[in-house]
């Protein structure tokens, strides 16, 4: 195997939020000026300068600005980023290019300026287009705000649009649910990230006592999603993702298609296959640590032979597998006794025969279907 043949996605993390939701459990920090502003972009370029190794002469076919919130973030300095990697000819053709938004930062002059820059996706955390489940999610933002911002995003030419929604929220009904999934299909997005809340340790939720929607209420959220988002052409291909079946994401594909990702930025995740094996680092946390040194990282070596779990969690989650063919590409990532373990799985119904594939059983208790491979 050609190791500069695996596809390689960027992932740059932009860490600053408003305020810190309740729910979340992601790398952020709400204390941003103007100089850590700065200093981090130019952190970021720095890393990716000395990834060479890495990145090993190939170019990123999507990069992706998450956080946090990106949209904070001044768009010229999102130009920086661009025009860097385009210099150095790091930006493979037809890359799609990814960027987060808070409804709040959705303005028209923001978008023209990223977009100028060369983004050309944009997924925007709406969570609900009802008050009352956004204010039980104490967000920033109202339905009128989350209305308009995809108002905005619907004039855009030439730039796939993305939502996040959130279901199994404190007081959200059927009925609210459903109103979301209405509101959604109307507008002329490519893709929705549909997201079941979940109570992170570590979070202000966790250390609530909180009415959650009971599990008939969840099950009967989601017989309602499959319904309306496939009646109005939208297909899950992830456990969270739905999209027409062109429109898939092209960054998350790769993560669970076990490509190789780069992550720069606090606590940025990378993904890099090496000669027998996996290396998976993640930086440092801390804003500020981060930008004395972006370098700094901690890392784990997977050998091959501990391969098969890691591989079976990724690529289990896509909805449709992957082909025995694909599959096999990565024979030379797999231990000895992997197909052994695909035996079992199949024998208990809960891969499919000719195809790396959950069946419906396996999809539902994806984690024991999973864990055969441990
Ligand atoms: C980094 S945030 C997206 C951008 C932006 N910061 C925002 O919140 O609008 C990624 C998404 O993860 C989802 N998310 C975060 N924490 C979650 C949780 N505990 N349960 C379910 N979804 C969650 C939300 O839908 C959120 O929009
Ligand atoms: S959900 Fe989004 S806005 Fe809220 S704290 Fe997390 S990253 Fe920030």
């Amino acid at each position: 195997m050609n190791l500069s043949n695996i596809p390689l996605s960027l992932y740059i993390h932009l860490p600053w939020c408003e305020k810190k939701c309740p729910y979340c459990d992601f790398n952020i920090s709400i204390n941003k000026s103007d100089t850590d502003e700065v200093n981090l972009i130019k952190a970021i370029i720095f890393d990716i300068e000395n990834s060479r190794v890495a990145i090993n002469n190939r170019k990123f076919k999507s990069i992706y600005f998450g956080g946090g919130t990106p949209s904070l973030v001044k768009g010229e300095l999102i130009g920086l980023i661009i025009n860097f990697l385009n210099k150095n000819d790091l930006i493979a053709n037809n890359a799609e290019i990814s960027f987060e938004f808070n409804p709040q930062e959705v303005s028209k002059d923001y978008l023209d300026c990223i977009v100028g820059h060369g983004i050309n996706r944009l997924s925007i955390g709406v969570q609900s287009f009802d008050d009352k489940t956004l204010s039980s999610l104490e967000r920033n933002h109202d339905r009128e705000r989350s209305l308009e911002s995809l108002e905005v995003i619907s004039l855009l030419k030439g730039v796939r649009t993305s939502i996040d929604l959130i279901y199994g929220v404190m007081g959200q009904t059927l009925t609210s649910f459903e109103g979301d999934l209405r509101t959604f299909s109307q507008f002329d997005l490519s893709h929705l990230s549909l997201y079941q809340l979940t109570i992170e340790p570590n979070t202000i939720f966790y250390k609530r006592e909180l009415k959650i929607p009971s599990e008939e209420r969840i099950e009967s959220m989601e017989r309602s999603a499959k319904k309306i988002l496939n009646s109005n052409g939208y297909f899950q291909y992830e456990v969270s993702s739905w999209s027409p079946d062109d429109q898939k994401g092209i960054h998350n594909m790769n993560y669970w298609s076990y490509g190789d990702y780069l992550g720069v930025g606090p606590g940025a995740h990378s993904k890099i296959t090496l000669d027998n094996g996996v290396y998976r680092s993640i930086k440092m946390k801390k804003v500020l640590s981060y930008i004395e040194n972006p370098l700094k990282n901690n890392g784990k070596y997977i050998p091959k032979d501990e391969i098969d779990l890691d591989l079976a969690m990724n690529f289990l989650r896509i909805k449709e597998g992957v082909s025995l063919e694909d599959l096999k590409k990565n024979t030379y990532l797999f231990s000895d006794s992997f197909f052994n373990k695909l035996d079992i799985a199949v024998r208990k119904g809960l891969i499919e025969k000719d195809r790396f594939k959950a069946t419906d059983r396996g999809y539902k208790f994806l984690n024991d279907t999973v864990n055969i491979f441990s």
